[in-house]
């Protein structure tokens, strides 16, 4: 053996030794916290990032390269950009649409529709971008965007829609892609809650033009940061290369194209558009290679919890009401969220604050309704009806963690204290 190899099997060593000892996730009876995630990595992860800063090759190179071609061939999808973050992701996405290169690229004062239940960095994309957000109602059993309201939205300034994947749950794509088809509208999907999410049997991320994912460390597998654009598009993908970079042609598959467009600049520092630094480091595709082929595990061990919270806590009362799947859709369960019901006797912030005093987290479900986050009255946008769904949402609704390390003893602790918690008040 090489003392290269003897010294970094040292470290791989020790660092498995540590994780076996000190990285214990799982539910403990008698310290009981449930947390809204758990780190989905360990040794195996750590190891992979370790091993490229000892190989000193950090920046994007081979292994986010490996990354994108492994993320997109899990999926079928042709293309896979890899980013530092899901917004960085969904960022790119809007950018390369309003990009002059781009086909029939969004013009300044076009406007997009997104869901009122969305994310922060779902709408900042579009006002960064100079398009206009039109925010509209969310259906209020699926937490998806309602295509109905998508329908009473399109105006002669509408060009796109940007639905979200509510905790994972698919939308109507169905519905969304004869609408888009019929009224000419481009579709991009923020999955950055949805992956291993699938509808009718396809992942979600390319029912549209471009579809975006996060790797942020509480999510269904994680780089710590980081995001993805994937698309079928081969020229949207090169496109996204340049601006991810820069506007370089650094990473670009088909270079040459440019070289022989420009002869004269130096190849090397060939910049071709505009652009940003949203790169990845290898340190991140090199965990998301080892994080890929546990997903499909992690959102199983999702998926059975919230089975068994829907049925366990439908019999506490009739206090709460759950997302309802969506008819084809194949659901990841970023969380586990409900709302309680009307007419409950208690609110959704007394049984949160029980929850917490009992080591039990509890978020708001995303940003609740974006049009009522003080930022928006920043910016030109436009909204749709009353948004009730949405406001609905952020009022009577919040989430607890639905994760990988959630098992028997911990979901027993969560129905148990929420059970007591609605004998004592009813
Ligand atoms: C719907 C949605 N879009 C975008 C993002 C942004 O992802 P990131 O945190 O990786 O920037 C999130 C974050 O969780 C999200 O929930």
């Amino acid at each position: 053996m090489s003392r290269e190899s003897e010294l970094r099997n040292n470290v791989y060593d020790a660092i498995q030794a540590y994780c076996d000892e000190q990285h214990n996730f799982s539910f403990n009876a008698e310290k009981p916290v449930v947390r809204l995630h758990e780190p989905t990595f360990g040794a195996d992860e750590i190891n992979a990032a370790v091993d490229c800063m000892l190989s000193t090759h950090v920046t994007m190179g081979k292994k986010v390269k490996a990354f994108e071609r492994e993320f997109s061939d899990a999926f079928g999808w042709r293309h896979g950009v890899m980013n530092n973050s899901g917004s960085s992701a969904n960022l790119l996405a809007i950018a390369v649409l309003a990009n002059p290169l781009t086909e029939d690229a969004l013009k300044p004062g076009d406007e997009v529709i997104v869901p009122a239940l969305s994310w922060s960095t779902t709408v900042w994309p579009l006002i960064q971008c100079g398009l206009i957000p039109v925010i509209v109602d969310i259906d209020p059993d699926t937490l998806n965007i309602d295509p109905n309201e998508i329908e009473r939205a399109i105006g002669p300034k509408t060009r796109g829609v940007m639905p979200v994947h509510i905790y994972g749950n698919p939308c109507d794509m169905e519905a969304l892609i004869e609408i888009c088809q019929r009224k000419n509208l481009v579709l991009i999907e923020d999955c950055c809650e949805a992956l291993g999410a699938y509808y009718d049997g396809s992942a979600v991320g390319t029912f549209g033009r471009v579809g975006t994912f996060s790797f942020y460390y509480s999510h269904h597998m994680t780089t710590l940061e980081g995001g993805i654009c994937v698309t079928n598009d081969t020229g949207l993908a090169e496109s996204m290369r340049i601006l991810r970079a820069h506007g370089w042609i650094r990473e670009t598959e088909n270079k040459q194209v440019w070289l022989d467009k420009y002869p004269d600049v130096d190849e090397r520092f060939l910049f071709v558009n505009v652009g940003y630094n949203l790169r990845a480091t290898e340190l991140q595709g090199a965990m998301g290679s080892v994080q890929l082929p546990k997903l499909a595990g992690f959102v199983d061990i999702r998926r059975k919890n919230a089975e068994w919270f829907r049925r366990e806590l439908s019999q506490v009362e009739n206090f709460f009401e759950f997302q309802a799947e969506t008819p084809k859709g194949y659901h990841s369960y970023f969380g586990f969220p409900m709302k309680v019901a009307i007419g409950a006797p208690f609110d959704v912030k007394a049984l949160r604050e029980n929850l917490e005093k009992n080591g039990i987290e509890t978020r708001p479900i995303i940003c609740g309704n974006i049009a009522l986050q003080p930022a928006m009255a920043l910016y030109e946008h436009r909204t749709v009806g009353n948004l009730a769904h949405a406001t609905d949402v952020m009022n009577r609704g919040f989430s607890f963690g639905n994760h990988q390390a959630i098992d028997a003893d911990a979901r027993n602790y969560i129905l148990e204290k929420i059970a007591n918690f609605v004998r004592h008040v009813s």
